[in-house]
C-alpha cells in the first residue's frame, strides 16, 4: 500500500470507538470516528473512505442498515462488520449484504491488525479493478460469466483473464484443488482470439509415462504393442486453438524434456514416425502445486518452469475469499432446481453460517458438493444445518457446532444409508428398536432416497 488507508469508526460506545481509533492510528491508518449510522453517512458524503468499521448493534440506525446504505450509495468502500459473539446470524445477514468480512467481539489488537491488513491487499486489488468493478455490479449474477465471484481477490482473477486473454503468451495457472482452475483456462481461451478453435485438454497426472507420451504426441501404426493404428495426439488437436496441461507438476523429467523441445522448435514426431509436424496452439497450464518448490527439491525442471510461466495466475483458497461462499451457495442451487426441475431451494440461517465458518478444504468443488447432496437430502425446498455434510466433519463441528438432536439425526442417516436403508438392520446397528427408529425417520422426514 501507498497511501494510508483511510478508516471510519463506527460505534455507539464512546470507549470501543477510541480504542478502535487509538490502535488503527499506531499502525499508521487514517482514522476518523462517528457514534451513529446517521453520523457516519454525514461524513462519508464529505470525505473518501477505504474501509468502514460498523458496530452492529446501535441505536437508531443499526449496523446493518448503515451497511446497505453504505453499499449502495458508496459502493468502493469496504465494510467490516462488528458483532457480539453469539450473534452470528447477523454477520451471515451482514455477508449477504456485502460486508467484506467480520469481526466477533471481545477482539484484540493484533486481530485487528491482521484483518486491516488483509483488507488493504483487498482495496490495492480493487483499485486496479474498479472499471471492471463497475461493469459487474451491472450484471445480475456476481461474477465473469459462469465463474462466480465478488470478492476483490476473484475480481482481480478476472481481470487478469481478460488481460491474458488477449495475448498469446503461455499461461501457469496456481491454486489449491477445487478453486476453478479449469473454469479459468476455459474462460482465457474463450475471451482470446482463438476462441473458434478447440480447447484441447489433457490431465497430466492421471496416466502412466508411455500413455502421456502418446496420448501428447500421437503415435504411428506399430509404434509399440496394441498400437494397431496410427493416431494423432493433442498436441495436433490442438492446432488453432489451445492446450490445457492439467496437473502439470505431475510431468516427469523426461516429459518435460520433450515437450520443451517442442515449445522451443515448434516441431515435434509422434511416437514411432520420423515427419516432422507442427501445430500452431496457445498453451495454458495448471497446477496446485507449488513448483518453485519442486524446483528446488529437484523434481520440476527450471526451464521448462519458465517456458510456461510467462504470464502468471493465481486463484486464492476459498477460505481466504469469504465474500464468495454465499453467491457461489445460491449459484449452484439455481443450478441444481434447473437440472432437477425441483422448486428452488432455500439456505436457513443456521445453514448459511455453517457455510460461511468452515475452512473449506476442497474449496469450490466441495461446496458444490455439498449444496448438490443437501438438495438431495433436503424433503422440502428448505436446507438446515443438519443437511450439510461436509469433507472434514471435525472442522465444520468446531467451526459451528451442530445441537444433540442434529448429531443423532446425521448418525441415524449415516447409519442407514451404511445398511442401504435397510431400517431394521440399522436399527439392530444403532441398538433401539425398529419401531422407535422409523418414528425417529418419520419425524425428521427421513426416507430412502
Ligand atoms: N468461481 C466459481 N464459480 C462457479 N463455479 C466454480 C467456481 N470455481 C470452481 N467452480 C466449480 O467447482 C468445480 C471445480 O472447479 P475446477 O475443476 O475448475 O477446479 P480445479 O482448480 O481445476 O480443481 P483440481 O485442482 O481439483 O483439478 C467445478 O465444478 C467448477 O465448475
Ligand atoms: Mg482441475
Amino acid at each position: 500500500m501507498t497511501a494510508a488507508m483511510q478508516v471510519l469508526v463506527v460505534d455507539d460506545e464512546l470507549a470501543m470507538r477510541e480504542s478502535i481509533a487509538a490502535w488503527l492510528r499506531q499502525d499508521g491508518y487514517q482514522v476518523a470516528k462517528a457514534a451513529g449510522g446517521a453520523e457516519a453517512l454525514q461524513l462519508m458524503a464529505q470525505e473518501v473512505f477505504d474501509l468502514a468499521l460498523v458496530d452492529i448493534k446501535m441505536p437508531g440506525m443499526d449496523g446493518l442498515e448503515l451497511l446497505r446504505r453504505i453499499k449502495s450509495e458508496h459502493p468502493d468502500t469496504l465494510v467490516i462488520i462488528i458483532t457480539a459473539y453469539g450473534s452470528i446470524e447477523s454477520s451471515v445477514e451482514a455477508m449477504k449484504a456485502g460486508a467484506s468480512d467480520y469481526l466477533l467481539k471481545p477482539f484484540d489488537p493484533e486481530q485487528l491488525m491482521l484483518l486491516l491488513q488483509k483488507m488493504s491487499g483487498q482495496r490495492a486489488l480493487l483499485r486496479e479493478n474498479l472499471a471492471l468493478r463497475q461493469r459487474l455490479a451491472d450484471g445480475e449474477c456476481p461474477g465473469f460469466g459462469d465463474i462466480v465471484g465478488r470478492s476483490p481477490a476473484m475480481l482481480a482473477v478476472f481481470g487478469r483473464i481478460e488481460e491474458v486473454a488477449e495475448t498469446e503468451a503461455p499461461v501457469l495457472i496456481t491454486g489449491e484443488t477445487g478453486t476453478g482452475k479449469e473454469l479459468v483456462a476455459r474462460a482465457i481461451h474463450s475471451r482470446g482470439p482463438r476462441a473458434f478453435g478447440p480447447f484441447v485438454a489433457i490431465n497430466c497426472g492421471a496416466q502412466a509415462e508411455g500413455l502421456l507420451e502418446s496420448e501428447l504426441f500421437g503415435h504411428e501404426r506399430g509404434a509399440f504393442t496394441g498400437a494397431v493404428k496410427a493416431r494423432r495426439g493433442r498436441l495436433e488437436m490442438a492446432d488453432g486453438g489451445a492446450l490445457f496441461l492439467d496437473e502439470v507438476g505431475e510431468i516427469s523429467a523426461k516429459m518435460q524434456v520433450a515437450l520443451l523441445r517442442v515449445l522451443e522448435d515448434k516441431q515435434f514426431q509422434r511416437v514411432g514416425g520420423s515427419q516432422n509436424l507442427s501445430s500452431d496452439f496457445r498453451l495454458i497450464c495448471a497446477t496446485h502445486r507449488d513448483l518453485s518448490q519442486l524446483i528446488s527439491q529437484g523434481r520440476f525442471r527450471q526451464d521448462f518452469y519458465y517456458r510456461i510461466n510467462v504470464l502468471a495466475i493465481h486463484i486464492p483458497p476459498l477460505r481466504e475469499r469469504l465474500e464468495d461462499i454465499i453467491p457461489l451457495s445460491e449459484h449452484f442451487l439455481d443450478k441444481f432446481a434447473r437440472e432437477t426441475g425441483k422448486p428452488r431451494a432455500h439456505l436457513e440461517d443456521k445453514a448459511c453460517q455453517a457455510l460461511c465458518s468452515y475452512p473449506w478444504p476442497g474449496n469450490v468443488r466441495e461446496l458444490r458438493n455439498v449444496i448438490e447432496r443437501a438438495v438431495l437430502l433436503a424433503p422440502g425446498d428448505k436446507i438446515e444445518r443438519r443437511q450439510l455434510t461436509f469433507l472434514s466433519p471435525q472442522a465444520a463441528e468446531e467451526a459451528s457446532p451442530l445441537t444433540l438432536a442434529e448429531m443423532e439425526l446425521n448418525h441415524i442417516r449415516r447409519v442407514l444409508q451404511a445398511q442401504d436403508w435397510n431400517v431394521s438392520q440399522a436399527a439392530s446397528v444403532l441398538g433401539i428398536d425398529r419401531g422407535t427408529l422409523s418414528r425417529k425417520m418419520k419425524k425428521a422426514g427421513l426416507r430412502a432416497p
